[in-house]
């Protein structure tokens, strides 16, 4: 949401987006909106007209911050009023529906608040706030797939690469997680509304979509004749799509891979090699506490049966430390699994612990500073990991989707996600090129165009 804006008649909207991919993809459809209706995007919230947090709520520290970005705005809000200028300031996203009423008390100042399944009505919203006419400030409906008939068809931005959100909301109440609160029940898209919207993504130069869910793998949409079709299916229906040249998917829950997703991986080759599969934690105890309904012999089954059906095919993961209850017995499995399974890079995280879920209310907690050493400890392991991957690939070619530029450098990615930079050239961007590796370091890899 970079761009800039020369037209001082427009209305002018700033997004500021936290969290995970689903929040970038909602940003992006909220300022499509926004845009469809004659405002220009700006990046910053001085001087804008209408300014959207759009929030999560998942840790602690990412729901506190909103309320920091709200004061300083307010502020922008208080001098532009003594201009006569109006500021409309909305919420939305998971701390909005978690904490829709409680926002209002604590920030009085913010003119309306939209959950995650009812931003499609922000236009309207902020319409009546600018006439003066009342509203209700607080508007957290869960009205399954209304929102997508609202959305505008065309993209804002021309990227090569798009996401595409199938699947919302979870059913698996992980003992840890707001996500089944905030984002509600499972829900799947039909699949022909999300080929048509591949294509017309296709149509506009994108060659690479990265399908997104909260529980994706248990995608159970419909085809045109009303039959059941899981996300396997689903990506054997885009593989079919020319002009799309990758395909990924996230985030996947080990409990939900299936038949039909591992002939996928082994017989698409627009699926890439690359699979993020969160676990959480290597302890079984723990496991069970967090509610996974899986163990830690699944997962790696579950692997194993990736690797067999892809044998070039590389995980991430998502780890939980300092869940309540964990040892230092249960930590080392952790650190253990990491070694075991080939993970090319993974996230970790400090337990937090958050109103409303049941682990909130679990006994023995574990301190900060063991939360910190064991978080240090595991991300030293997931860093080497990560180099040594890295440096498998000096001397290798390798296909690059370059999709940014920064500097005199062009940047792009590897089917493994891998951060590559080559010396700019223009011809080169928004294109997939081969490159040669030169240069390998922990978090990225450097080479000069080939073909
Ligand atoms: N504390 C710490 N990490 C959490 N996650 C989800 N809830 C919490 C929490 N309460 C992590 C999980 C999840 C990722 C998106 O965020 O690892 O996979
Ligand atoms: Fe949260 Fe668990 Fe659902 Fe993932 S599977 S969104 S961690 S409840």
């Amino acid at each position: 949401m970079n761009i800039l804006t020369n037209n001082n008649t427009a209305p002018k909207i700033y997004i500021k987006t936290y969290g995970c991919q689903m929040n970038s993809y909602d940003s992006d459809r909220m300022l499509e909106l926004f845009l469809s209706n004659g405002y220009k995007p700006q990046n910053t919230y001085q001087g804008a007209n209408l300014v959207i947090l759009n929030t999560c709520h998942i840790r602690e520290k990412a729901s506190e911050k909103v309320y920091s970005e709200l004061g300083k705005i307010n502020k922008e809000k208080q001098l532009l009023s003594k201009e006569n200028k109006k500021m409309v300031i909305a919420v939305a996203g998971c701390v909005a529906q978690a904490e829709g009423d409680q926002i209002i008390k604590r920030a009085p100042y913010v003119d309306v608040i939209v959950g995650p399944q009812s931003y499609h009505n922000l236009v309207g919203l902020v319409q009546r706030i600018n006439q003066n006419k009342t509203i209700d400030k607080v508007n957290l409906d869960f009205i399954e797939e209304e929102k997508f008939d609202h959305l505008p068809e065309e993209r804002v931005q021309n990227n090569i690469s798009a996401f595409l959100s199938i699947q919302e909301g979870c059913d698996k109440f992980c003992t840890y997680c707001v996500v089944p609160y905030t984002r509600g029940a499972e829900f799947s898209r039909p699949a022909e509304k999300i080929i048509s919207e591949a294509k017309t993504l296709i149509d506009s130069g994108v060659k690479e979509i990265t399908l997104l869910g909260q529980n994706v793998n248990a995608y159970h949409g419909t085809d045109d004749k009303g039959n059941s079709i899981s996300l396997g299916k689903l990506i054997m229906s885009l593989e079919e799509l020319s002009g799309l040249e990758r395909i990924r998917y996230t985030t996947s829950h080990p409990n939900d891979m299936h038949d039909e997703l591992y002939e996928a991986h082994a017989g698409c080759k627009k699926l890439m090699p690359y699979l993020h599969l969160p676990v959480q934690s290597g302890s079984n105890k723990i496991l069970k506490l967090m509610n996974r309904k899986h163990k830690i012999e699944t997962y790696l089954e579950v692997i194993k049966k990736l690797e067999i059906a892809r044998p070039d095919i590389v995980f991430s993961s998502d780890f939980i430390v300092g869940f309540p209850g964990e040892t230092e017995q249960d930590f080392n499995d952790t650190l253990k699994l990491v070694e075991q399974v080939n993970f090319a890079g993974c996230y970790s995280f400090k337990f937090s612990s958050r109103p409303g879920t049941p682990a909130a209310n679990y006994e023995n907690h574990i301190s900060e500073e063991i939360k910190s050493s064991r978080l240090q400890e595991l991300q030293s392991l997931i860093n080497k990991k990560q180099y040594d991957f890295n440096k498998s690939f000096l001397d290798k070619e390798i296909s690059i989707l370059f999709d940014r530029k920064n500097g005199d450098q062009l940047i792009g990615r590897s089917s493994y996600l891998q951060p590559v930079c080559v010396p700019y050239n223009a011809k080169y961007f928004n294109a997939i090129c081969t490159v040669k590796i030169s240069h390998t370091g922990p978090h990225s890899l450097n080479g000069d165009v080939t073909c």
